[in-house]
């Protein structure tokens, strides 16, 4: 117990370690001001204890036994309070929004439509936006004007576009010599988009600048999230595999003149430290025909594969973005594919399309959050 210390805020006892007191000393010497980053860290004594405290009105001061103060205001404490609600709301209001799954079912309530303008001109519609697009995974702007350099602005709001071997942008549209199917008009089955990326960029933006007067051109949207649940829930032998037996996911070819070659190695299903799940990786045409795994695998995970393909139809949203629409997703959570459609002379699909990373848009929410005031308190 001599090693914390014991303070009352607001009628709440609340308790902090003496030694992570003074590694968050907030002086000058220990803590930039303007850098807003730790300058002090050598000598710290793992069982320092203070000489003197004083309380004051709004914050109380720790002389230490080699003679340094350090203040600490209440509120900066109370919000760094290490009791689990504590923390679990810290997380909530500034680390990440939780986020909500969903069926196909309810795909038209939780598809929330935004308004292009207004994410450019205000930033409660950009907060908006971004909140609604991290809890569902999936958030689409209307009205976007008819420009192929319409989608900039917005992402400019936010931040800045991760580029890919297609380009900064790229144009979804039907090209016979193709380098990728998605640039068919066939159906294009459930992927998500550059599996092969290590480090794969975490939102797809797709600006629908021409949409097909034929039937068909229609997405298919799947919350990752919610089948991985599912599956754990009902199906623990083939989530075992999903979350365990790596697969290697390529795409080989020239764009532009340069050639690609990119590989990277992952389960369908990434799990965090926690158990959660991570990354959905998965793509019908970008998985390699080398499989690194003991061969008595194989039959038992295609059986998984061909559980979680199944899944992804049943549990999927249908949407047709119409011009104008941008459609906005969660790239490493829902699955997308998109139902073949025909060209006509007078009708060309064309779509206008792009990456940002998820480090980009949580950025912009904290951002926003602090300038907004939706920080309840945490300052
Ligand atoms: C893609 C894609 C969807 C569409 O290009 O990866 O998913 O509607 N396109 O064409
Ligand atoms: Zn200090
Ligand atoms: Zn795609």
């Amino acid at each position: 117990m001599d090693k914390l210390l014991t303070v009352t805020v607001d009628g709440e006892v609340l308790k902090f370690p003496f030694v992570w007191l003074r590694d968050n000393c907030l002086c000058e010497q220990c803590f930039h001001p303007t850098a807003k980053s730790r300058v002090y860290w050598s000598d710290l004594h793992l069982k320092i204890k203070p000489k003197e405290i004083t309380e004051g009105k709004d914050s109380i001061q720790v002389t230490w036994e080699d003679g340094h103060k350090s203040n600490f205001e209440y509120n900066w404490l109370k919000i760094r309070n290490f009791t689990p609600e504590s923390q679990r709301k810290y997380d909530e209001v500034i680390y990440k929004p939780t986020k909500i799954t969903w069926h196909g079912e309810e795909f038209n309530d939780i598809c929330s439509k935004h308004d292009y303008n207004q994410i450019v001109k205000t930033d409660e519609a950009l907060y908006n936006w971004l909140y609604k697009l991290s809890v569902y995974g999936v958030a689409i702007v209307k009205n976007t004007p008819n420009s192929e350099n319409a989608i900039d602005a917005i992402i400019d709001r936010v931040a800045f576009i991760k580029r890919s071997h297609y380009g900064v942008k790229f144009v979804v549209q039907h090209i016979s010599n193709t380098n990728n199917l998605a640039y068919l008009s066939n159906n294009l089955q459930m992927h998500t988009d550059l599996p092969y990326y290590e480090y794969g960029p975490g939102i797809n933006i797709l600006h629908c600048f021409v949409q097909t007067v034929s039937k068909g051109g229609e997405n298919l949207l799947v919350d990752g999230h919610y089948i991985a649940k599912y599956i754990k829930k009902n199906h623990p032998e083939e989530y075992k595999l999903l979350t365990e037996v790596d697969i290697e996911w390529n795409d080989m070819g020239t764009e532009d003149g340069r050639e690609f070659f990119k590989l990277y190695r992952a389960p369908i299903i990434t799990l965090d430290k926690y158990g959660e799940v991570q990354r959905i990786n998965f793509s019908v045409p970008q998985r390699s025909s080398h499989f690194l795994t003991p061969i008595e695998n194989i039959e038992p995970w295609y059986r998984a594969y061909s559980l979680f393909l199944q899944l992804c139809h049943k549990f999927a949203g249908k949407f047709k973005s119409e011009q104008g629409d941008i459609l906005v997703f969660d790239n490493i959570r829902l699955i997308h594919s998109r139902n073949g459609y025909v060209d006509n002379e007078n009708n060309v699909r064309k779509l206008i399309g792009a990456y940002i990373d998820w480090d980009e848009i949580y950025c912009k929410l904290r951002c926003l959050t602090m300038k907004l005031g939706y920080n309840k308190g945490f300052n």
